[in-house]
């Protein structure tokens, strides 16, 4: 037999054949998690993959550190920052509402993006001794590793702060915005050439400033309505940037993770942006392409008051209910009373039904998951466009926190900021109610001509309280023997 085949297992070999077993993992842990049934082990199989990977990479960093007699400060430094960073993750993890879930997610990412540049500066400043060729590979690949975890670094960074409210979710519209960024992307191109046949430093700090600059204008100039699609975008992006640093640490485990999370994201942007009638060309560059939307001749007017107690009233002589949740639920935690209240209408023999738009909320999948805590039934859960044909015939349809998901101007006005995006056309409803606690506008900084319309009432308060407020007003008038409608006037 051959030295290859029955050779000593060696430091490499042994971590190559974990990596392998990771990356199964991962793979099996991503088909897992694209279904509902599975996802559980999906998760786990990614714990796993994870521990794993870890595991092999520690214990392959302290063969080396050993071998050079840096052992024991290797050692130490690895410990520190495993569980320096292990505990912030854990604490942050734990705390964080589902709310705060998008944000966070976009602030991990632009870790990856700065450990990408960390990686290829210190790829620079401690260039191995390589044979010409190999050197022009390493050069494009530092550059390259640079310029995309540059990107995705402050991309996430303007990411996070616009999901945390702490930055406008308005889109930057700056004068010649594309060209911006076409000429951002043509310099890309030149310095990289010019640093694979010279590689300066000063060269390598330019292209640092100038992705910086671009992830940051990228993510600004995308309008809030369009922030779904840019968190998966930033996730495809700190993939690749995690592959880039992979090819420089010489780390198969990170090229083959970074390719898979780089393309999933990407191929769940392309989806996002069917779903929402966008272009994904569009979308990853800024919103290119995108017109600014003309002055704002949003309509306005008056709007018109319900109470709880009449609220009630509708609801038990309704024949049909739909109820559109979005982020205010989320906010108010309002799905435990909302699910009581769908249970009390449906003893009542009233037809009830949730109508879930795509991007309600903050994250993919965000009421499913709130409804489902709540043992709401998956029947009556339909999506976006299972109900919309529906809501023509609908007696009463319940808006409770939801706003961009339910507004008409997307369907209406070619000149909105949403306009193109599908919505729950709830507005063809015999009767609308609004829960909401103010007239402001929702995550895309729109006005909602739907609060103005003559079949539209708001119902004003925290969501949760004025549920609450008509499930006392119904537990006055218990559900009859038989499902028949009552009548409180
Ligand atoms: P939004 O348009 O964000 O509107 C939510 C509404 O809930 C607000 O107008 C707010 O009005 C109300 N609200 C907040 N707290 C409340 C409370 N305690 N009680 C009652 N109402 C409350 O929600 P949506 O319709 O779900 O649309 C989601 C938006 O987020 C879309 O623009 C989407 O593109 C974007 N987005 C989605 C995602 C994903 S993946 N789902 C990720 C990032 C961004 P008041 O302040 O007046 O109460």
């Amino acid at each position: 037999m051959s030295d290859t085949v029955s050779g000593p297992l060696t430091a490499d070999s042994i971590a190559g054949a974990a990596y392998i077993v990771a990356a199964l993992l991962f793979i099996l842990s991503l088909a897992g998690l694209s279904k509902h049934e599975k996802a559980r082990a999906g998760v786990i199989y990614g714990i796993t993959g994870m521990v794993i990977a870890l595991a092999a990479t520690i214990w392959l960093t302290l063969q080396d550190a050993w071998g050079t007699g840096h052992g024991l400060t290797g050692l130490v430094l690895l410990l520190a920052a495993v569980l320096v960073g292990g505990a912030i993750g854990l604490w942050r993890a734990r705390v964080v509402e589902m709310t705060g879930m998008p944000e966070l997610i976009a602030l991990l990412h632009s870790f990856v993006g700065l450990a990408a540049v960390l990686v290829g500066w210190n790829g620079h400043l401690e260039a191995p001794d390589l044979s010409a060729d190999l050197r022009a590979i390493h050069h494009a690949e530092v550059f390259i590793g640079v310029f995309i975890g540059a990107v995705t670094f402050t991309g996430s960074i303007v990411a996070f702060l616009k999901l945390s409210a702490r930055m406008k979710s308005s889109p930057l519209m700056l004068p010649g915005k594309n060209a911006i960024n076409l000429g951002a992307l043509a310099a890309f191109i030149a310095l990289t050439v010019w640093y694979v046949n010279d590689s300066q430093l000063s060269l390598l700090i330019v292209v640092t400033l100038l992705a910086l600059g671009l992830g940051w204008h990228l993510v600004a100039s995308i309008g809030g309505g369009d922030m779904p699609v840019v968190v998966s975008m930033l996730n495809s992006y700190s993939g690749w940037a995690a592959a880039a640093a992979g090819f420089l640490l010489n780390n198969d485990l990170l090229i083959i993770t970074g390719a898979l999370v780089g393309s999933s994201g990407a191929y769940l942007s392309y989806i996002m942006c069917k779903a929402m009638n966008r272009s994904f060309i569009s979308v990853i560059a800024g919103g290119f392409g995108i017109a600014a939307p003309a002055a704002a001749d949003a309509e306005d007017g008056e709007h018109r008051e319900i109470t709880a107690q009449a609220t009630a009233e509708m609801l038990t002589n309704a024949s049909s209910v739909v109820i559109t949740p979005g982020y205010g639920m989320a906010v108010a935690q309002a799905q435990y009373p909302v699910a009581e209240l769908a249970h009390q209408l449906r003893e009542r023999g009233v037809n009830v039904r949730f109508g879930i738009h795509p991007v309600a909320g903050r994250l993919p999948g965000h009421m499913n998951v709130l409804l489902a805590e709540a043992k709401v039934p998956y029947d009556i859960v339909l999506e976006m466009d299972e109900i919309n044909e529906d809501l023509g015939d609908t007696s009463v349809v319940l808006v409770i926190g939801a706003n961009d998901t339910v507004n008409p101007s997307a369907a209406e006005d070619p000149g909105s900021p949403i306009a193109g995006m599908p919505v729950l056309r709830v507005w063809e409803a015999e009767n609308v109610v609004v829960f909401k606690r103010s007239m402001a506008t929702g995550y895309a900084g729109v006005q909602n001509p739907l609060f103005f319309r003559d079949n539209s009432q708001m119902l004003f308060g925290d969501a949760k309280q004025r549920v609450e407020d008509i499930l006392r007003v119904l537990a006055e008038f218990p559900a009859p023997a038989s499902p028949q409608q009552l009548n409180f006037r």
